[in-house]
């Protein structure tokens, strides 16, 4: 009986051996790129998205971030509710990119205490966050098919992160301070340097060949985001330029210095653009962000450091 066996044990021995063989020498897409990105969150691209309906969903979802002003924008052909740009412009790559303001932590984050609204928000109250905001339009009916495609492709971009947890790459890069404050006399000459070609000599963009929606997007005035948008801390800005501008740069290799970068967000956020009621933002006075530029505050720093800086008083009063 036993020596029966025994050939048969050493025969699945051996297979299983070969098995792993042949496993280990075939090449492992996933490891090769968490390599080359310093293990930075990328998003799935839209050929892994499915075939069946909850993939027509998703896909529509993604040409809706891709393709705003198409659908939504002044002459959209679903409705006319935001102001021509997209929300790719911001969330590059269809909120794929790392630190291209992606959508890798929403699934896993949200729904979550917000302390500029100061409740629980859902990805459906974020998304109209930046529409009324970012893109200074309406909101969406939470039940409407643009706002539950949108949802699902957000959903489906985060499915694989772990509850709470946020990866590295995800969302926008928090840069180094300056001791200064930053300077929009500085950031201007960057402007006009770098980024005037694209953006406008007014940062007023430059509409598509179509018409409906933008090349390349303003940066202030009537079309732009307005005053309760993200990019309008500097810190937000600042970071989402260090990684992404002058179009197309990528945190491998930045264009700017942080003290550019600072400076020109300086000078954009100095210009003219859309007015918004901010009166229920930010009910905890205490809970405003270093950079918040409007008080009351519970520092005794003015509206024009905690708009420009130096921004380190300011953090370090905090933690006392
Ligand atoms: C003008 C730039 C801009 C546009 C356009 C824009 N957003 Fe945003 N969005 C931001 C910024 C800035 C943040 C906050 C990032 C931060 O604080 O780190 C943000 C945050 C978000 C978040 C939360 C991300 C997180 O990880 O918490 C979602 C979801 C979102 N946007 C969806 C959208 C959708 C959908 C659109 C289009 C309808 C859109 N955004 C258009 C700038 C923009
Ligand atoms: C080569 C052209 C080009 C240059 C130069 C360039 N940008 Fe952009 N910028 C773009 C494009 C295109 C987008 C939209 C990206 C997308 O939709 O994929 C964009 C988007 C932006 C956005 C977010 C959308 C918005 O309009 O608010 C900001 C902010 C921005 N650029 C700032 C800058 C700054 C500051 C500079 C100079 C340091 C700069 N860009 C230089 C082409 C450019």
């Amino acid at each position: 009986m036993r020596s029966n066996w025994f050939p048969i044990l050493l025969f699945f021995i051996i297979t299983i051996i070969i098995i792993q063989k042949i496993f280990d020498s075939t090449p492992h897409p996933e490891k090769n790129i968490s390599l080359l990105d310093n293990s930075c969150w990328t998003g799935a691209g839209k050929y892994q998205i499915s075939i069946d309906s909850t993939g027509k969903l998703i896909l529509y979802g993604r040409n809706l971030i891709e393709n705003t002003a198409y659908y939504l924008g002044p002459k959209g052909t679903v409705a006319r509710i935001s102001n021509g740009m997209n929300c790719q412009n911001c969330h590059l790559e269809a909120g794929t990119k790392p630190w291209g303001n992606n959508y890798g932590a929403v699934a896993s984050t949200y729904p979550k205490f917000r302390e500029r609204s100061g409740m629980i928000e859902s990805i459906e109250k974020r998304v109209n966050d930046c529409f009324e905001r970012s893109l200074n339009g309406k909101s969406l009916d939470s039940l409407s098919n643009e706002m539950r495609a949108i949802v699902a492709y957000i959903q489906w971009l985060g499915k694989n992160i772990p509850k709470n947890q946020k990866p590295k790459g995800t969302g926008i890069v928090d840069i180094n301070f300056l001791q200064r404050a930053a300077d929009p006399e500085k950031g201007k000459i960057v402007f006009q340097q770098v980024c005037e070609k694209c953006h406008g000599k007014n940062g007023e963009g430059q509409l598509n060949p179509e018409g409906y929606g933008y090349t390349y997007p303003p940066l202030w005035g009537d079309h732009s985001f307005n005053i309760g948008a993200g990019l309008y801390r500097l810190s937000r800005f600042a970071g989402y330029v260090k990684n992404n501008m002058p179009d197309p740069t990528n945190y491998h290799n930045p264009q700017l210095t942080d003290e550019q970068a600072w400076d020109v967000a300086a000078f954009v956020n100095s210009q003219p653009r859309p007015a918004k009621d901010l009166n229920k933002d930010w009910p905890t006075v205490k809970a405003k962000p270093f950079d918040y530029p409007f008080g009351p505050y519970a520092d005794n720093f003015s509206e024009a450091q905690h708009k420009y800086g130096p921004f380190i008083p300011i953090k370090s009063f905090k933690i006392n």
